[in-house]
């Protein structure tokens, strides 16, 4: 997700913020990480990740020579979707985040972790951003959906309801499950590029995992610093796209006037898939 870091590209970078990805500079060491945190992942995903993300994975061949070269990527992400990868620095200004999604490019962090980082970081690298995004964007309905919140995102930042579209990315975008014929699925990007919460946001019985249910989610706060107390249950992707099809105009009006639902709880409507425990996170607020 973006933050309003700062107004203005840094000095190398372009108007819209994207550099240049200059693949060739990459070290033997860097591509390394690439492939140590692809390997741990790949192993541990198939029968976990939805069929959208692994499908994605091998459309796009992402193991192929450790850290993915865009210009190689982006010609069958685009075949496929019309979505491209750009290179930006870091995190970017939110209107130009959703501007260059409503475009149907997914700007991506150049930069990759230490090897000392494997298992956590502040600000998305490419591994987060490449690995945990962009096979997604493989898919029709995910990629109608990632353009259609960048359209929604600039009209909430204009409607001052930025806060409650958050929540929507939040539990979607990156820490999406996903019911299916199989069992519970992974399709969030902060899930699907972090081992421990692969594992975590599946089989824990700390967190509670209740149905996808738009306004209920923009009413809910969320973690950045630890695994996530609720995750949201969507039937499908053509699902979530649907249900955010609509004009969220009146919804934000009710959201102005609603209060939040704490970030535990369980109301009479949800439909609940999982009530959690919370152990988790006692134990860890108690630390
Ligand atoms: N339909 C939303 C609106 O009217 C836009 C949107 C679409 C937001 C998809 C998020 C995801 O603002
Ligand atoms: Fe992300």
């Amino acid at each position: 997700m973006s933050a309003t870091v700062r107004k203005l590209p840094p000095a190398n970078a372009n108007p819209d913020w994207t550099i240049d990805q200059a693949w060739d500079r990459y070290t033997p060491a860097e591509h390394d990480v690439w492939l140590t945190l692809y390997e741990r992942q790949s192993k541990l995903l198939p029968g976990r990740a939805c069929d959208a993300f692994l499908n994605g994975l091998d459309a796009l061949d992402l193991r192929r020579g450790g850290i993915p070269d865009f210009r190689r990527i982006n010609v069958e992400l685009n075949r496929l979707t019309g979505w491209s990868v750009v290179a930006v620095p870091g995190l970017v200004p939110d209107d130009v985040f959703f501007e260059h999604l409503a475009n149907r490019r997914f700007p991506a962090g150049q930069f990759i972790r230490r090897p000392d980082e494997l298992d956590y970081l502040e600000e998305p690298d490419i591994f987060h951003d490449v690995f945990g995004h962009v096979p997604m964007l493989t898919d029709p309905a995910f990629a109608d959906y990632m353009a259609a919140y960048g359209r929604g995102g600039l009209r909430a930042l204009h409607l001052k309801h930025l806060g409650h579209l958050a929540r929507l990315y939040w539990y979607t975008v990156e820490f999406g499950l996903m019911q299916t014929a199989q069992g519970l699925r992974i399709y969030g990007a902060g899930i699907v590029s972090s081992r421990a919460e692969s594992m975590f946001a599946l089989d824990d019985r700390s967190p509670n995992r209740l149905g996808f249910d738009l306004e209920r989610v923009m009413r809910t706060p969320y973690r950045i610093d630890d695994f996530q107390q609720v995750y949201f249950v969507i039937p499908s992707l053509e699902d979530l796209l649907a249900a955010t099809l609509q004009d969220f105009g009146p919804i934000y009006e009710r959201l102005a006037v609603a209060s939040d639902i704490p970030i535990e709880a369980i109301i009479p409507a949800d439909k609940v898939l999982t009530r959690g425990t919370q152990a988790y996170a006692r134990e860890q607020a108690a630390q």
